[in-house]
């Protein structure tokens, strides 16, 4: 893990976020911001809001007060599609790739809905040309480029995950958003999927929302805690380790 530097610039910020569906209040006041090219957990219990949050900041929910900047942009209520033209990305906590498609026909497929507004010119031999090349370069980095025709439904678990992951970086983000990237995997598989994460993310900024500790402390720069739709701390991993209110609230207890 790099060194902690303390920087003042945000590329996300969330001011005073309530969330409540149909009066299930799940968020309360959250406040919380992200600097660049800093790696932020996200640890909280089960229902605690988490996803939630995820789905506020990446424009599938609006908040019911507060707001959301991205790069100082007002970006309340903008609509997911628009949050990825501007740089931001996200994996599913239940994975989001095309079962039927090939490896590579899934990740050629994310490049390509980013690309849609320039379609004519990508329509174009040399065009496709580009966008192939990306796509090998995808695969490459999440170590499927063997196995790019392959059907991905047919793939290992763990492959699935790091294909997802690879549908996430596809657009090149410069904010990647990723829920509980490891759930279901076995220690081996957590183990790449660790090193994937560290090398995908280098020099960006990565959310994470994530249950294994191991996987927060060996990724994060700062973790933040989200109990009961409250931050009820925020820091480096090492005080977030020795948080008193944190440990009773949530690092004692068993894990699910
Ligand atoms: N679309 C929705 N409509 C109604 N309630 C919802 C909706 N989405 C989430 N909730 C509720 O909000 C609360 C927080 O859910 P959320 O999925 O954000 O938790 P989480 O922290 O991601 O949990 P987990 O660790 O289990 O993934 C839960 O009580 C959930 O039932
Ligand atoms: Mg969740």
């Amino acid at each position: 893990m790099a060194e902690w530097v303390e920087k003042t610039k945000n590329i996300l910020e969330l001011q005073g976020i309530y969330k409540d569906f149909e009066g299930l209040q799940v968020l309360f006041d959250v406040n919380l911001g992200v600097q660049e090219g800093e790696r932020h957990a996200i640890i909280g219990p089960n229902g605690a809001g988490k996803s939630t949050l995820f789905n506020l900041i990446t424009g599938k929910y609006r908040p019911s007060r507060g707001r959301i900047f991205l790069k100082d942009e007002t970006v309340t209520g903008v609509n997911p599609f628009k949050l990825n033209r501007m740089g931001m990305a996200r994996s599913f906590q239940i994975t989001n790739i095309f079962r039927t498609m090939t490896v590579f026909e899934n990740v050629r497929n994310a490049i390509l809905s980013k690309n849609k507004i320039r379609y004519n010119m990508f329509s174009r031999l040399s065009g496709m040309d580009e966008i192939n090349r990306q796509t090998e370069k995808v695969l490459h980095e999440i170590g499927l480029l063997e196995r790019k025709d392959n059907i991905a439904g047919e793939l290992s678990y763990g492959q699935q995950r790091a294909l997802e992951i690879g549908l996430t970086i596809a657009t090149n983000p410069e904010l990647i958003l990723l829920d509980e990237p490891t759930a279901g995997m076995s220690s081996e598989e957590t183990r790449e999927a660790v090193k994937l994460i560290q090398r995908v993310t280098e020099g960006k900024t990565l959310i994470i929302v994530e249950h294994d500790m191991e996987v927060v402390f060996s990724i994060a720069d700062r973790v933040s805690v989200l109990y009961y739709g409250k931050v009820l701390a925020c820091g480096l991993p090492g005080e977030i380790r020795n948080d008193q209110r944190v440990k009773d609230a949530y690092l004692g207890e068993e894990r699910k």
